[in-house]
């Protein structure tokens, strides 16, 4: 699980990936996402808006709309509170096997699904 903080880390891209974009823009993108959000620094604000769509409605379908539970758990802060941000990232990316909760990893990157973590962890 902590190898799943370390590696999908923007700070730890691997170095071909960096050399695909001009580096001074990747770091200033890096500056401004961690000047602006400390907690969600991986993902940039425009898809961070587009994830939290996702949790509502995607997630929402089966959590319930609240996120209070239906289907599938409660994912409220409260429901979370003693979870691991990497042990729920892991569960976001695979799914439950056996159970009605479906992978995501096709649809999402390592730090996407941390970030939902965090929301869901965080958020009102
Ligand atoms: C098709 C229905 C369905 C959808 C869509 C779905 N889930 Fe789930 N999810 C479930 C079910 C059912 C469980 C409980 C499985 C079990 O019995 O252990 C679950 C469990 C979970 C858990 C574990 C909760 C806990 O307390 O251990 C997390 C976290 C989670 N889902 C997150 C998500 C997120 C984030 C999304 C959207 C990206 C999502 N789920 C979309 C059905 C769904």
């Amino acid at each position: 699980m902590r190898d799943v903080w370390r590696t999908s880390s923007g700070m730890f891209w691997p170095a071909r990936r960096e050399t695909r974009r001009p580096r001074a823009v990747l770091m200033a993108c890096a500056t401004l996402v961690l000047v602006a959000c400390p907690a969600f620094a991986e993902v940039l604000p425009a898809r961070a808006r587009a994830l939290e769509h996702m949790v509502l409605q995607d997630c929402g379908s089966c959590h319930g709309l609240t996120l209070k539970g239906g289907l599938g758990r409660p994912l409220t802060a409260e429901a979370l509170a003693n979870a691991e941000p990497e042990g729920l990232a892991l569960i976001i990316l695979d799914g439950i096997p056996g159970t009605a909760m479906p992978p995501w990893r096709p649809l999402m990157t390592e730090d996407e699904a941390l970030w939902i973590a965090n929301y869901l962890k965080e958020k009102e």
